[in-house]
């Protein structure tokens, strides 16, 4: 089973306030669900409530929690990074890490590919909280040049968006 991550980032890394997203990108959301479609999703408990608590259609949603009462109707849970994989193996293909920055982080370790979209803007949470997405260290990724942008895509709602997948060196 592959093992990936998505997300989108401002230009300083920014993915969101910690309960929203602060941009709205529609293409860029699009690409998201074209990624995703049919595949098993993880996603920390932040991430699930900044949906409005809706499983994403189509995909087999699933809620990490440290809490062993929650209940996320439409979307399974699960309560380690481990429980939240062994759910997600029963489906074959690839699993995709949907975040937030919290599981973004932990997932790092074992993740496989990265599919990381930058936006062309500096999102502005007011002075309020916000959450960063992981550092990429050359060390451990390379640019998979056939799954990347060289160029931005045209602008969609708020900014122009570039895609660009990072897979684990051997
Ligand atoms: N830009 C993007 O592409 C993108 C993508 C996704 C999310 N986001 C944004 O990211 C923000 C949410 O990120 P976040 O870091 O605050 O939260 P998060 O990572 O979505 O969720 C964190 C929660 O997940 C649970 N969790 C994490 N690790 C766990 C583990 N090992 N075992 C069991 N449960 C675990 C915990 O829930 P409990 O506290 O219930 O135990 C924890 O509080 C939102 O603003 C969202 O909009 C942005």
């Amino acid at each position: 089973m592959t093992i990936a991550m998505i997300w989108a980032q401002d230009a300083n890394g920014l993915l969101g306030t910690g309960t929203d997203m602060v941009w709205n990108v529609p293409d860029d959301f699009q690409h998201f669900k074209n990624e995703t479609m049919g595949n098993p999703v993880i996603m920390g408990r932040g991430s699930w409530e900044a949906l409005g608590c809706k499983p994403l259609p189509g995909r087999k949603n699933i809620v990490m929690t440290e809490q062993l009462d929650y209940v996320a109707p439409g979307a399974e849970v699960g309560h380690s990074l481990e429980e939240a994989l062994a759910i997600a193996r029963w489906s074959s293909g690839k699993t995709w890490i949907a975040g937030g920055a919290n599981v973004y982080e932990q997932a790092m370790l074992i993740a496989d590919e990265l599919v990381v979209t930058d936006l062309e803007l500096e999102a502005d949470t007011q002075g309020g909280p916000a959450v960063y997405a992981p550092k990429i260290l050359d060390k451990y990724w390379r640019v998979d040049e056939s799954r990347s942008d060289t160029d931005w895509r045209p602008k969609s709602g708020d900014a122009r968006w570039r895609v660009t997948t990072y897979v684990r060196k051997k």
